[in-house]
C-alpha cells in the first residue's frame, strides 16, 4: 500500500470511529432526555404556593417546612413571594396560573385585595386554599388552613392577666395590620379575656381613647375593633411599632409608666416594641405578648426581654395544606371541623391548636420535640 493509500484509510477509519462515537452519545442522550421526561410528568407542577414577605421569619420558617414536606408528595410546587405587594401577589397568582397548577395556596397580604386573584384562579378551574390568612369577599375560596386566631388572642390576653396583681395596671394594647383578618381575630380573643379586667380597674389602657371608649363591651362589632385597631396598629411592620410604641410613651404620664403590661401581636412587633419600653428610664418592668415562635424571639424569651409567645407549629399548619391539595388533586373534598364566614361564604375549615411558651417551657415544648435544636441559642450558664 503506497503512503497515499495508508493515510486515506487511517483517515476513513478515524470517521467511521467518530461517527460510530456520535452516535453513542445521541442514543444515549434520548434515553436521558426520556427518563427526565418521565420524571417531569411525576413531577408535574401541580400545586402553586404565595406567601406573603420573605421579611419577617414566621414566612421563612412556613417556606422551609413546605420545601421539606414537599419532598414526600408525587407533585411539584413552587413557592413565590409577594413582598408586602398586593399587585406582585396577583401577577405571581397569574405567573402560577400560566404555568398550569391546578391547586393555589394562598396566604394574602390583604385580605380583600386577594379576592381578584382567587377569582382568577376559579375562573381557570384550579382550587383555592386561603392559608393562615382568610381571603375575604369573593365566593373563590373552597377551603381555609389556619391556626385558631382567636385563641392565639385568648392566649396572650390570659397571660397578661395571670401575671398582673391589684388594681390600676397601665395596659398598652397593640394590634396587627387592618388589612389582615387575622389581625381581627387575635383582638376579638385578647378582648374577651381583657375587657372584664379593664372593667374591673385591673387594667388601665394607656394608649387607646378608642378602647377606653369601648371598655364596657365585651362583645366588639368589627367595625368597633376597626376603630380601635386602627389607632394601635403595628401594620405587621417592626418600625411602625417602634414609632406608635415611642409616641405613646412620649404621651403617657407618669402613673401610666412603672411596671406595665403590653400586648403585642406578634414576635416580630414585640421584640421592636420591648426594645422601646426597655430604652424608658420610667418603665421599670413590662410583661409582653407575642407570636409565632421566631428564633430571635425564642432568644429573648431566653433573655427575659419578652415574657412569652404562642407557638403555632407551622409543620402542622403546612402538613394539613399538602393534604388539602393532594385531596383536592384527587377528586375529593378535604375534611372540615369548622367555617369561618369571608363576608360572602362560609369558608370550610380545620382550625389547630396553639400553644403558650414562655421560660419555664421553652426548652420542653420547642427543643425536647425538635422544632429547634438547642445549639439554635444561647442559653444562660
Ligand atoms: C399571622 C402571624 C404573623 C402575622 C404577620 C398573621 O396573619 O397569622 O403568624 O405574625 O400575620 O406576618
Amino acid at each position: 500500500m503506497s503512503n497515499k493509500r495508508r493515510l486515506i484509510v487511517v483517515a476513513i477509519a478515524f470517521l467511521l470511529l467518530v461517527s460510530a462515537f456520535l452516535g453513542g452519545c445521541s442514543s444515549s442522550s434520548k434515553q436521558t432526555s426520556n427518563s427526565s421526561e418521565q420524571t417531569s410528568e411525576k413531577k408535574q407542577l401541580a400545586v402553586g404556593i404565595v406567601l406573603p414577605t420573605k421579611d419577617e421569619p414566621r414566612w421563612i420558617q412556613d417556606e422551609t417546612r413546605f420545601q421539606d414536606a414537599l419532598k414526600n408528595t408525587p407533585y411539584s410546587a413552587e413557592i413565590l413571594f409577594s413582598q408586602g405587594d398586593p399587585a406582585k401577589e396577583k401577577a405571581n397568582v397569574e405567573t402560577l396560573l400560566s404555568k398550569g397548577i391546578k391547586v393555589l395556596i394562598l396566604c394574602p397580604h390583604d385580605a380583600n385585595a386577594a379576592a381578584a386573584s382567587a377569582e382568577a384562579a376559579k375562573k381557570a378551574g384550579v382550587k383555592v386554599i386561603s392559608y393562615d390568612r382568610l381571603i375575604l369577599n369573593t365566593d373563590a375560596v373552597d377551603y381555609y388552613v389556619t391556626f385558631d386566631s382567636v385563641q392565639v388572642g385568648k392566649e396572650q390576653g390570659q397571660y397578661l392577666v395571670d401575671h398582673a396583681t391589684g388594681k390600676g395596671n397601665p395596659l398598652y394594647l397593640y394590634a396587627g395590620a387592618l388589612s389582615d383578618n387575622n389581625s381581627f381575630l387575635f383582638f376579638q380573643g385578647a378582648w374577651e379575656v381583657l375587657q372584664p379586667k379593664i372593667a374591673d380597674g385591673t387594667f388601665v389602657i394607656a394608649n387607646s381613647d378608642k378602647a377606653v371608649a369601648l371598655k364596657d363591651k365585651k362583645d366588639l362589632t368589627r367595625d368597633e375593633m376597626a376603630s380601635i385597631i386602627g389607632q394601635i396598629t403595628t401594620n405587621w411592620d417592626f418600625n411602625t411599632a417602634k414609632n406608635l410604641a415611642q409616641a405613646n410613651l412620649a404621651k403617657a404620664p407618669k402613673n401610666l409608666k412603672g411596671n406595665v403590661f403590653i400586648l403585642a401581636p406578634n414576635d416580630g412587633t414585640a421584640r421592636s416594641i420591648a426594645d422601646t419600653f426597655k430604652a424608658d428610664p420610667d418603665i421599670k418592668s413590662y410583661v409582653i405578648t407575642g407570636q409565632d415562635a421566631e428564633k430571635p424571639s425564642i432568644q429573648y424569651i431566653i433573655d427575659g426581654k419578652q415574657s412569652m409567645t404562642v407557638f403555632k407549629d407551622v409543620r402542622i399548619l403546612v402538613k394539613d395544606a399538602i393534604n388539602a391539595a393532594l385531596t383536592y388533586l384527587d377528586g375529593k373534598t378535604p375534611e372540615a371541623t369548622k367555617t369561618y364566614n369571608n363576608g360572602v361564604k362560609d369558608v370550610p375549615s380545620k382550625p389547630s391548636p396553639v400553644q403558650v411558651v414562655d421560660k419555664n417551657n421553652v426548652k420542653q415544648v420547642l427543643i425536647d420535640s425538635g422544632y429547634y435544636q438547642e445549639s439554635d441559642f444561647t442559653w444562660p450558664k
